[in-house]
């Protein structure tokens, strides 16, 4: 039992699951700040400020999906070669169209959502309800984003002229 009153087999299902998320966090973080940079168009300061939101927000979540594997006494994974090697999430090109970008971090929220859920899973068999509480509140957080993104790049129709 460690000081949390957890068994150390108990956790290490969960940890898994949550350094992969920090991998996936860190590649989509990159993914981001490639397209704050390189987004071009008619929809540049849109999207220019939105994938800075995004980052920021990436951020505060790194460090604390990290310092959660240390609160259940386990170790982050920390090298940039890790997380590439880790990750499901894959490394965004940078000579994309603005709905191109918009399409790829829909695609990298779906696997940080499909991973979190996971966590979330894995917490649950053993009663690790700090875990299941914080990853629970990035999810759903997440899931709004998603909606966000899907609803700009919804193609409006034309109201029907009379
Ligand atoms: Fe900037």
């Amino acid at each position: 039992m460690n000081y949390l009153g957890m068994k150390r087999n108990d956790v290490s299902r969960t940890v898994s699951q949550l350094n992969l998320l920090l991998a996936n966090y860190h590649v989509y973080y990159q993914n981001l700040r490639n397209f704050h940079w390189n987004v071009n168009g008619e929809n540049f300061f849109d999207l220019h400020d939105k994938f800075e939101e995004l980052y920021d927000e990436a951020r505060t979540k790194i460090d604390e999906i990290a310092e959660r594997i240390l609160t259940l006494r386990l170790r982050p994974l920390s090298k940039m070669s890790d997380y590439l090697n880790t990750a499901a999430v894959n490394e965004a090109d940078s000579f994309s169209s603005d709905r191109e970008m918009v399409d790829v971090i829909l695609e990298n929220h779906k696997i940080l959502i499909e991973n979190m859920r996971e966590v979330i899973r894995a917490a649950d068999e053993v009663g690790d309800e700090g875990t299941i509480d914080m990853i629970g509140g990035f999810l759903s957080s997440l899931e709004k984003k998603s909606w966000m993104l899907d609803a700009w790049r919804v193609k409006v129709e034309q109201p029907a002229t009379v």
